[in-house]
């Protein structure tokens, strides 16, 4: 008789472990049908009772009928404890459900050429230890012209396309030279700064030519500024962006108002030997103007000339983004096509 107790209590035992255990409504039922199914473990018990002696049923009973009980009704809570889990784990999940997170032919972005190409101009001439400055598109024909030894009537004015706005001597600026005379009466020599930005010319709109595009300003004004300065430093940078450590350059005669003695700065093509279609096969490319900044323009910022020399140049920053990315129709780099932007 105690064994058959041990047996009933060991059958509880092993009931709780295997009900704990199921994680699904399913389990749960398969559980409760093992224990008292028809061919159960606690009904065979039951058919066994008839053996028993009359005082061994009496006390044996009730035992079997309160294990019966128990199963069932922890049968019954398991399931409807895993009924509530499961109705909040199907809440939680729709609050979470983020129905974009699934949108097909979802547009990806793309950081624009030019912002590339600044990013990587800037970083060079930092590392060289200029500034980056800023200005503004609407100049007046003082910062644009005059300051940069461009009077009235001038005849270089005609170099310009310029877009005059209704209000007297205001335009949108021609090129970022515009910040030569501005930089020097805001700081004092030494000064070493790049100025990236949109510049506005009234051109007829092809592939090549666009009524908005970006220069690249940059100059130095100290004591004793060379032409070998300007040299080293358009060498050192074209170095830095073409990744060529052996990029060759050459100079010629140029002119500018405002440099004196102005120069043109060509480079070895990057992409060839012998010549290709973008030095359209010469092994040269024009790259960009500089010079040493003229007296008038060191006087115009409230420096003199006799004691400050500095060197400036200008660059396309479209042209050079153009060549860098084999970018061959000026229009698509502002012209927001996603195929377009897709690609960088
Ligand atoms: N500002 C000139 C241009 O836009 C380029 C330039 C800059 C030339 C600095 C010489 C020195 O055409």
């Amino acid at each position: 008789m105690e064994s058959l107790k041990k047996k009933i209590s060991s059958v509880q035992e092993d009931f709780i472990k295997k009900i704990t255990e199921s994680s699904t409504i399913q389990e749960v039922e398969k559980v409760r049908v093992e224990f008292v199914g028809r061919s159960g473990k606690v009904s065979e018990f039951f058919s066994q009772l008839k053996k028993l002696s009359q005082d061994e049923k009496r006390v044996i009973a009730p035992l079997l009928n309160s294990l019966k009980e128990t199963i069932e009704l922890e049968s019954k809570k398991a399931k409807e404890f895993l009924i509530v889990k499961r109705e909040e784990s199907a809440r939680l999940k729709k609050k979470n459900f983020d129905v974009s997170a699934y949108k097909t032919g979802l547009l990806k972005g793309h950081v624009h050429p030019y912002s590339q190409i600044v990013e990587r101009i800037e970083n060079i001439f930092l590392s060289m230890g200029y500034d980056i400055l800023d200005g503004p598109f609407v100049e007046n024909d003082f910062y644009n012209f005059t300051s940069l030894n461009i009077p009235q009537d001038h005849p270089a004015r005609d170099m310009y396309d310029t877009f005059w706005l209704n209000k007297k001597n205001l335009l949108l600026r021609t090129h970022t030279s515009t910040m030569q005379v501005k930089t020097m009466e805001q700081q004092k020599p030494p000064i070493a700064a790049v100025v990236p930005g949109y510049t506005f010319r009234h051109e007829a709109v092809d592939a090549s030519h666009d009524t908005m595009f970006m220069q690249c300003e940059g100059f130095l004004i100290d004591k004793n500024v060379t032409l070998s300065h300007l040299f080293a430093t358009a060498q050192e940078f074209l170095k830095a962006l073409f990744e060529k450590s052996d990029l060759d350059i050459r100079v010629r005669p140029g002119f500018f108002p405002f440099v004196e003695p102005g120069v043109e700065i060509d480079m070895r093509c990057p992409f060839c030997e012998k010549g290709c279609s973008v030095c359209k096969k010469t092994t040269w490319i024009e790259i960009f103007p500089g010079g040493l900044i003229h007296p008038n323009v060191i006087k115009a910022g409230g420096l003199d000339p006799e004691e400050y020399s500095g060197f400036a140049f200008g660059f396309g920053l479209t042209r050079l983004a153009m060549i860098k990315y084999e970018i061959d129709d000026i229009r698509l780099l502002l012209g927001g096509k996603f195929k377009f932007l897709e690609q960088f």
